[in-house]
């Protein structure tokens, strides 16, 4: 089961590549915009997010290439967040994925406008989806996912973090919206375009929301670590007195937390066989990360 992951990654991730490649082809010499866009999605992040989409299609049976458009989607909408999360009035950052952020190469407008592209375009990409109703469906849950009630909703409380004082509560809701709610998505859309059978549905909406938490447990805790590693600036959350988990418990205790969300994360997958070890091993990955 161990290496699960690392199997199913070496095969899916040249196709999730090239795919987003496709969904988003470099425009003129003069398309700035495009530019920007292509920068931010096709510069090397782990694509956790689409792998999970793939993942869970599979897991409930389907076949990994039916879900591409979603889990591109949902990378998409995750770049557009970060470009945006980097912007001068947010959290101000200088590096992403080992190179110079988006503003700080294209300019803040054009940052701006790529992040918004982005999103446009996730949407877009969905509307690829063969049969009407799965793609109406996976609209609604991306859009979910991404909206007032989803990630812009964590980023809105987490920029509030310097001056709030939150509770322990608070700062797990904020993880919910801020991170959880795309991975969430992530094991939903792979789980409807897999044709999940309800009860394997409910395990794996069940499973991204505890690896969407402890996803964003772990990179709170990694913040801590080294910028060279990270490909982004270590040391943020401090300088910046965002509230998080490692602020609030400290480092052990946000171990402790980190190990027993990875436990219930396995626990939801009871119900499956082999079929979903790439997705155990994946929790455990994301447990021990360290970039
Ligand atoms: C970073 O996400 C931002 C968070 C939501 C915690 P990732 O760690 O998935 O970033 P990439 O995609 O690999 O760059
Ligand atoms: C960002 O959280 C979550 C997003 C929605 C992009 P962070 O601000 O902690 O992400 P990093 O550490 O900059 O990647
Ligand atoms: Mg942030
Ligand atoms: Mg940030
Ligand atoms: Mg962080």
């Amino acid at each position: 089961m161990n290496d699960s992951f690392k199997q199913a990654a070496h095969r899916l991730l040249p196709l999730i590549e090239s795919a987003l490649e496709g969904y988003l082809p470099a425009g003129k010499a003069s398309d700035r915009l495009t530019e920007a866009m292509r920068y931010s999605l096709l510069s090397p992040g782990k694509r956790i997010r689409p792998l999970l989409v793939l993942l869970s299609c599979e897991a409930a049976g389907g076949d990994a290439e039916t879900a591409m458009p979603a889990a591109c989607a949902v990378e998409m909408v995750h770049a557009f967040s970060l470009i945006h999360d980097d912007l001068p009035g947010m959290d101000n950052d200088d590096l992403r994925r080992g190179k110079p952020t988006n503003h700080k190469v294209y300019g803040e407008a054009e940052a701006i406008l790529a992040g918004d592209a982005l999103l446009a375009q996730s949407f877009t990409v969905l509307c690829e989806i063969e049969e009407p109703e799965k793609a109406m469906r996976c609209v609604r849950i991306l859009a979910q996912a991404t909206g007032m009630r989803g990630m812009c909703a964590g980023q809105s409380l987490d920029m509030r973090g310097a001056s709030a004082q939150y509770s322990r509560a608070e700062i797990e809701a904020l993880h919910r919206l801020k991170t959880g709610a795309l991975i969430r998505a992530s094991a939903i859309l792979g789980a409807l375009m897999g044709d999940a059978k309800p009860e394997r549905e409910k395990a794996l909406a069940l499973y991204g929301e505890r690896i969407g938490l402890l996803f964003q447990v772990t990179d709170d805790l990694l913040d801590g670590g080294d910028s060279a590693r990270l490909g982004k600036t270590a040391g943020k959350d401090e300088a910046q007195h965002k509230q998080t988990f490692v602020q609030l418990l400290g480092t052990e205790e946000c171990r402790r937390y980190a190990s027993a969300l990875t436990q219930e994360a396995l626990e939801t997958l009871d119900v499956f066989g082999t079929e979903a070890d790439a997705l155990r091993s994946l929790a455990i990955k994301i447990r021990d990360r360290d970039h």
